[in-house]
């Protein structure tokens, strides 16, 4: 049971202030703490986002290093504090190189920094990668399940974009209860969706795989849509693909051309996130110069205050914030921590007399 304090900042610490022992927590550590929780880490999102909507949170905006010399590759730093039962301050810093994918490497790798908020030091650092692709998941499957209440539960599901985000959506939504007649695939990488689909009959998902050389009849076949491409702008242009009203969960932010966004009802995680960085939704925005095509948060969705409509295609735009990393990682370092399976690098903070 979380206990939420009555005003954001009545948790903030109080007592003496000590230097915390140091830990790093290994992919491995980070793995075993999160495997088969897909409900406990789909409700503290959930919790999460109550937080982050209620003021209980600090979020800046994302800030993403680029390089001239590598236009595809992207290092972002996340620093975010949450308040609640977490309490906690940090950083992810996550690496995307695209071109890691043809060298067999994963493109995303990240580290997680939780900080002390009596102190401010740091005491762990995270392998993050699990953990970004955890709370992305989790978030997914949340919303899919908030917003298809009101509409047909889906029963057809289509993956665009077949990496490590679309295994881990499905591992969740599977997780929580999902179960579909088909699941469709469809990457412009032919050895992705082979990869993808041996994945799929390896979790004993059900129903018919079917691989589409291309995303129109997966769009036009399915009733639930995920996107988790790596594409830089759009390339689904045509709104007629959505005739049918899916609910789609555009985790990469920037396949839909602004014309689909603009024809169905939007909701985001954070509209101040969601409405930078060339996303389509941002695209939007530029091409209309309002943002009257916001329905609304997926908080004020699971508040009730918001309702998207049955009748229109729905498309969920998730920035990914900070806060959510952060409270998945202090999920598993308490884990860790009560397993006694901490590795603390004894002595890594050194200089702690002021004078000698
Ligand atoms: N919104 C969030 O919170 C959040 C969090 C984490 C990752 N992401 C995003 O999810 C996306 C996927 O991440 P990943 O780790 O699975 O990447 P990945 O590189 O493992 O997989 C991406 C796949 O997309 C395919 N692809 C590229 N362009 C395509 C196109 N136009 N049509 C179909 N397929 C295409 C690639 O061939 C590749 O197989 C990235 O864009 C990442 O930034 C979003």
């Amino acid at each position: 049971m979380t206990v939420t304090p009555s005003t954001p900042w009545e948790s903030a610490p109080s007592g003496p202030v000590t230097v915390p022992p140091f830990a790093v927590v290994s992919g491995d550590q980070v793995q075993q703490a999160l495997q088969g929780r897909e409900k406990q880490i789909v409700d503290l999102v959930e919790e999460t986002y109550r937080l982050h909507s209620a003021g209980y949170s600090v979020n800046p905006p994302s800030y993403f290093l680029r390089f001239p010399d590598r236009p595809s590759s992207r290092i972002i730093a996340l620093p975010a504090s949450i308040g609640g039962e977490a309490g906690v301050d940090g950083l992810k810093w996550i690496s995307s190189f695209p071109q890691n994918v043809a060298a067999g490497v994963p493109r995303a790798s990240a580290v997680l920094i939780l900080n002390d908020r009596r102190s401010g030091y740091p005491f762990a650092c995270m392998e993050a990668s699990i953990i970004s692709a955890t709370r992305t998941a989790a978030s997914a499957a949340l919303a899919a399940d908030r917003l298809s209440r009101g509409r047909q539960r889906p029963t057809r599901v289509g993956f665009i974009g077949t990496g490590l985000i679309a295994r881990y959506i499905h591992t969740f939504l599977a997780g929580t209860g999902w179960s579909f007649d088909a699941i469709d695939v469809h990457d412009v990488s032919a050895d992705s969706a082979a990869g993808f689909r041996c994945y799929l009959e390896q979790s004993g998902a059900t129903g018919w795989i079917v691989v589409h050389d291309s995303p129109e009849e997966l769009i036009r076949r399915c009733d639930l849509i995920v996107f988790a491409t790596v594409a830089g702008r759009p390339h689904v242009y045509d709104p007629s693909w959505f005739a049918h009203r899916p609910l789609v969960l555009h985790v990469s932010l920037r396949d839909l051309a602004p014309e689909i966004v603009l024809a169905s009802d939007n909701i985001v995680d954070d509209a101040e996130h969601c409405l930078r960085a060339d996303t389509s939704v941002h695209l939007a925005e530029r091409l209309t110069g309002n943002r009257d095509f916001l329905t609304g948060t997926l908080a004020d969705v699971m508040a009730g205050s918001v309702t998207p409509s049955a009748d229109r295609t729905v498309v969920f735009s998730p920035f990914g914030l900070g806060v959510l990393d952060l409270a998945v990682g202090k999920y598993v370092y308490d884990e860790v921590a009560d397993s006694g399976e901490l590795h603390v690098v004894d002595g890594f903070f050194h200089e702690l007399r002021r004078y000698g």
